[in-house]
């Protein structure tokens, strides 16, 4: 990307990160509900630390870091950058204040800029739109955990509701895709991640995948067939995740008043049967596959077939491990531990959601959680 264009991007990315926070009250900002939701002052925080400790830092002559504190406070798993806080300790520090950590993004924002209208080196812009689709992939995080933060609150309160889903009303049909040898990974020369290169051959069985997802009166009818009570439709390891957590329901599902509710940010409402179903682990979407008697698409596949998908409403669970693909190199140094690291135990999601920043989906784009985690913009596509 040239450097005008990047400019204009690292501002319009940076103003957006902070449009998300405009709606909430200052209480909002420092606590950690569970391990897996942060702050969202810490992520205003850590997506400038990004910058500052990757980019200012090495490039931008006499730059004066602005609180030598800030590096251990919010790196969040860099070894090669350092101690740091641990990730349970997150929602501990009412300090620094949100003021302060505005002030702090300001600061780093300025310093980019000026970087740019100096330096236009090819690393550095480089590295400074590594740190922008950073900075996006946090901005989807901020809504999952506003989210789990306000929907978690006694009173549900109102985040805002722009967060819009076309609903799944079309007839179900499924796509059929011929067996065959099919290219897999990233190609040519825009953005990607380290994790979508090594582009290589991989061999598909024919199968046929459903043109939609599966909504939410499809997943009632699952919850009142007794779908959480069948061990025989769950991994051993999902089946004592449910029991031992008590989870009989996707995230945010309350059942009162003989209804299904929801929290959707817009407070608490009735469930709209039509929309596809959302906060389903990969433990849930296995499940209910096997109810189905079909199964999810393996990333493969689904990238295969991706060009014939309406995707956009929500990351789509596949049945494949998140591991290196067979070319796969990491860079050397902190940005090496950025994807490759994370390659065991994980499992791949495709697509991409409504709280997915614009211009932050590709059909090769690989997300990637843990099994039992309800909390992300998950559904479930299936294949048969
Ligand atoms: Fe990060």
């Amino acid at each position: 990307m040239d450097t005008n264009r990047l400019k204009i991007k690292f501002i319009e990315v940076r103003k957006a990160t902070e449009a998300i926070c405009t709606p909430l009250e200052i209480e909002d900002y420092s606590v950690q509900p569970v391990i897996d939701v942060s702050p969202p002052k810490w992520h205003l925080a850590h997506s400038s630390w990004f910058f500052e400790e990757f980019v200012l830092k090495l490039f931008s002559k006499d730059y004066e870091i602005f609180d030598e504190d800030f590096a251990y406070l919010f790196n969040s798993y860099y070894n090669n950058a350092g101690e740091r806080v641990l990730r349970p300790n997150r929602g501990l520090m009412t300090r620094p204040t949100v003021k302060r950590v505005y002030e702090y993004r300001n600061y780093v924002t300025q310093g980019v800029i000026s970087l740019l209208e100096k330096n236009q080196n090819k690393d550095v812009l480089a590295l400074i739109e590594i740190g922008l689709n950073h900075e996006q992939q946090h901005q989807e995080l901020l809504a999952y955990d506003i989210k789990y933060i306000l929907g978690h609150q006694p009173t549900f309160p109102k985040y805002k509701n722009d967060f819009l889903f076309s609903e799944e009303h079309q007839q179900q049909t499924f796509i059929p895709i011929e067996e065959g040898v099919y290219e897999i990974g990233h190609k040519g020369n825009d953005f990607c991640f380290d994790n979508e290169l090594g582009r290589h051959k991989t061999y598909i069985q024919s199968f046929e995948i459903s043109n939609k997802l599966v909504t939410n009166q499809e997943y009632i009818e699952f919850i009142e067939s007794g779908g959480y009570r069948d061990y025989n439709l769950w991994h051993a390891e999902g089946w004592d995740y449910i029991n031992t957590n008590n989870i009989n329901s996707p995230l945010y599902w309350h059942f009162t008043k003989e209804k299904w509710h929801y929290y959707n940010f817009n407070g608490l409402e009735l469930i709209n049967p039509s929309e596809p179903v959302m906060h389903i682990s990969y433990y849930e979407a296995f499940a209910y596959a096997q109810w189905k008697k079909m199964r999810l698409p393996t990333e493969f596949e689904w990238e295969v077939v991706s060009d014939k998908l309406n995707w956009g409403n929500l990351w789509e669970w596949t049945s494949s491990a998140y591991q290196p693909y067979p070319n796969f190199a990491k860079a050397d140094g902190a940005l090496g531990e950025y994807n490759g690291k994370f390659m065991v135990g994980l499992q791949v999601l495709r697509g991409a959601s409504i709280a997915t920043p614009k211009n932050h989906s590709r059909k090769t784009y690989r997300n990637f959680f843990q099994p039992s985690l309800q909390y992300m913009f998950s559904g479930i596509r299936l294949v048969r």
